[in-house]
This record gives structure tokens, C-alpha cells and sequence, in this order.
């Protein structure tokens, strides 16, 4: 299997926990870290399997050109600059599955759809019958389109849902 490119962010919060725990599953020679903070389409090019974790900050600061953007906003265009070609990608989004319900894990949703526009091999869809949740944009044809995980309050499920998504992408990776 080819090496593993996993870009997350932000930093320093449950995004990255799980962005570790995602690596230590694939054992750390095998996946890299790499914050999407500043990055471009061309460093997303050097790998051939590619993983994309981010978290959910509510629609207000996703669609307002007012604030701060987050990390995954400014990196939002360059996911049609990417050469999809041979790539696989798979995707885990943090959300709070109480608080937010109707906009679990949207940010997951809002990526995937823009890259699924660009006709991406998307793997590590989810089945939704193991969250509640009412409404979310990653909630694609019946299935979550990658790996939801809520730190909030599902925290201890989180180890065991890695666990189970890593070894489906892995059988799907290159
Ligand atoms: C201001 C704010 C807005 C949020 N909006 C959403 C949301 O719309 N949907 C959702 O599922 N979670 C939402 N959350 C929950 C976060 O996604 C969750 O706390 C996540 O674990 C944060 O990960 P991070 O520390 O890596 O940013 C929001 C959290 C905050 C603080």
C-alpha cells in the first residue's frame, strides 16, 4: 500500500486527536500528519492515498466573509486544483451530535460534495444507523460519506469507530 496522507485541521483540538489515532492505526511509517493549514492542491498531489479530517464550526462561520476563516475554508478552492486521477480519499469529520443535530458533521459534507463534483473515489462511507443526529450535509445517498466522531459526547466510542474505519479504507487504499 502506497503511503498515507492524512491533512486535518485544525490543530491543536479533538481534529487532531483523532488525526493521531487515525495514524497510529495505519502505524506511524505508514501515514503522515500534515496539517491542511496553509497547504496547496500540490501537496495533496504527492500522495496517492489521502485522508481528510475536519471539524465542524456551524454554518454561520462557514458561509460568512467576515471572520477569521477556518483552515479548511481558505483550503476550500483548492480542492478543485487537485489531480483526482488514480487517487483514493477517504474522510472523518468532528461534530457534536447533540448541540448542532441539524448540521452534524457538515463540514465532512461540504468538502466530499465539492470533491465529488471533481469526480473523486471517495472509501469509509458509514452506516448512519450508529448516531443520532437530524440533519447533515456529510448524510449522502443513506450513508454518512465518511467517518462521523463526536468528542463531545461519544467520546468513548471514538477508539473502537477508528479502529473499525481504518481497516475498511485500508482494503480499499492503493
Ligand atoms: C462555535 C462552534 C460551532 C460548532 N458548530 C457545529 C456544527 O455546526 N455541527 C457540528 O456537528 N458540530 C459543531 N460544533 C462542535 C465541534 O465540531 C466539536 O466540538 C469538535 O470536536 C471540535 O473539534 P476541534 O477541536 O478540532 O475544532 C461546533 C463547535 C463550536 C465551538
Amino acid at each position: 500500500m502506497n503511503k498515507v496522507g492524512i491533512f486535518f485541521g485544525p490543530e491543536g483540538g479533538a481534529t487532531e486527536k483523532i488525526a493521531k489515532m487515525v495514524q497510529k492505526e495505519f502505524g506511524s511509517d505508514n501515514a503522515d500528519l500534515i496539517p491542511i493549514k496553509g497547504k496547496k492542491a500540490e501537496d495533496i498531489d504527492r500522495y496517492i492515498n489521502i485522508i481528510f479530517g475536519s471539524s465542524t464550526l456551524n454554518n454561520e462561520i462557514w458561509n460568512s466573509d467576515r471572520r477569521v476563516k477556518p483552515d479548511w475554508d481558505v483550503f476550500r478552492p483548492e480542492l478543485d486544483k487537485i489531480n483526482y486521477k488514480g487517487k483514493v480519499f477517504a474522510l472523518y469529520g468532528l461534530g457534536d451530535h447533540i448541540s448542532y443535530a441539524r448540521f452534524f458533521v457538515d463540514s465532512m459534507g461540504i468538502i466530499a460534495k465539492r470533491m465529488l463534483d471533481n469526480n473523486a473515489k471517495i472509501v469509509g462511507s458509514c452506516d448512519a444507523k450508529d448516531y443520532k443526529f437530524e440533519q447533515s450535509e456529510a448524510f449522502i445517498e443513506g450513508r454518512f460519506i465518511g467517518l462521523p466522531i463526536d468528542e463531545e459526547f461519544e467520546s468513548e466510542k471514538s477508539p473502537e469507530r477508528v479502529k473499525r474505519w481504518v481497516s475498511d479504507i485500508k482494503s480499499n487504499f492503493v
